[in-house]
């Protein structure tokens, strides 16, 4: 009869899944910061208008960080931690 499977296997099976888990994170730190930065956008840039004039726009960094300020002083509501991912979003 097979008891379960020896400590040591296990503990070995839990470094593998950690370490495949690890890669898949690493893997894509660019995707996860975009979905941010889309995310802020939906939230914070939708309440006054819609997406067109963000999506006929096409600026660089500098530009869109003075939109998103201008659209901050007109009462945008925009967390200060999604600030970049959105500004990187949307260049
Ligand atoms: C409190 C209301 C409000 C919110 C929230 C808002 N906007 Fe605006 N937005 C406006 C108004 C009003 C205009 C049009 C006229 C103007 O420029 O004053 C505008 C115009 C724009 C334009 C056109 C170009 C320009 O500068 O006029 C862009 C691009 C834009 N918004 C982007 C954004 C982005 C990105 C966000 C999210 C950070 C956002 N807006 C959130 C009110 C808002």
């Amino acid at each position: 009869m097979v008891t379960s499977i020896a400590g040591p296997s296990r503990l070995l099976m839990a470094a593998v899944l950690t370490t495949i888990a690890a890669a898949a994170v690493a893997a894509s730190p660019g995707a996860q910061q975009a979905d941010k930065g889309e995310q802020a956008m939906n939230v914070s840039c939708t309440n006054c208008h819609d997406l067109r004039p963000i999506q006929t726009q096409a600026l660089d960094t500098e530009g869109w960080t003075s939109v998103v300020a201008a659209m901050v002083d007109k009462g945008a509501m925009v967390d200060k931690a999604d600030l970049a991912p959105l500004v990187e979003y949307l260049v």
